[in-house]
């Protein structure tokens, strides 16, 4: 599905006493949506926000929230998220006993269902949740924490999944997290990705977050790449 491309930023390396007018100036930068990483210090070794802190921004800003649930035994608290005012909901394949059912709970509550895949984790992993899926979100770092280095081998991995999703014929969007800059993007996106996630890579530009949207959005054509 030819779709133009999204840019999600994560607020991890935001200000977190500032949360409501963080997302306010990413909408104003130009970006798609806001990609919120909920961590429970389990799944992964740190600890982020609850739905009630999502919640508390929604009024902040009219982008679509997408929740990336870095978190064990997602399944009790998937309503919260959807309450909190997530448009889409993402479960990790190593989180869930019975991810089948978790993604279709999603589905009913009205939000679009996600899976994340870690690096380590096969592409044929998602193979059977492809009916129920609306995004897969390919891990290009390990999760946990912001501002690491970008894994290309991680795009032989989406281009597998680009080819399962064209088999399925379903509409699902290849969204690619981690270590996202004008440097990587380009690859990601030539291995079949639409949507990226960048956090570090946002708030740490020189010339702000509107540039360096734009500065993604150019990286990703057939375009003759000029070297940064
Ligand atoms: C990592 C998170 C990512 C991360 C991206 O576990 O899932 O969303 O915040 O940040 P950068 O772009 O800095 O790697
Ligand atoms: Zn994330």
């Amino acid at each position: 599905m030819d779709r133009p491309i999204q840019i999600a930023p994560s607020l991890l390396t935001a200000d977190f006493a500032r949360l409501g007018d963080e997302v306010a100036t990413m909408e104003a930068a130009g970006a798609d949506r806001i990609h919120w990483d909920v961590m429970d210090g389990c799944f992964v070794p740190n600890l982020t926000f609850g739905p009630d802190v999502v919640a508390s921004t929604r009024a902040h800003t009219s982008l679509p929230f997408d929740v990336h649930l870095m978190v064990v035994d997602p399944d009790p608290m998937i309503g919260r998220w959807v309450e909190a005012g997530c448009g889409s909901v993402t479960l990790h394949v190593e989180a869930c006993t019975h991810l089948h059912r978790a993604l279709g709970a999603i589905a009913e509550l009205g939000a679009r269902a996600g899976v994340a895949l870690n690096p380590a984790t096969p592409a044929g992993h998602i193979e059977h949740v492809l009916d129920v899926v609306d995004l897969v979100l390919v891990m290009s770092v390990n999760p946990g924490f912001g501002g690491q280095r970008y894994l290309a081998s991680m795009e032989p991995k989406i281009a597998q999944i680009a080819e399962l999703v064209a088999r399925s014929g379903r509409d699902i969007e290849i969204a690619v997290d981690g270590g996202i800059s004008a440097e990587t993007i380009h690859g990601a996106w030539a291995a079949g990705a639409e949507t990226f996630v960048s956090g570090s890579a946002l708030y740490r530009h020189p010339d702000g977050a509107a540039t360096a949207i734009r500065e993604l959005r150019d990286r990703c054509s057939e375009r003759e790449l000029i070297p940064l």
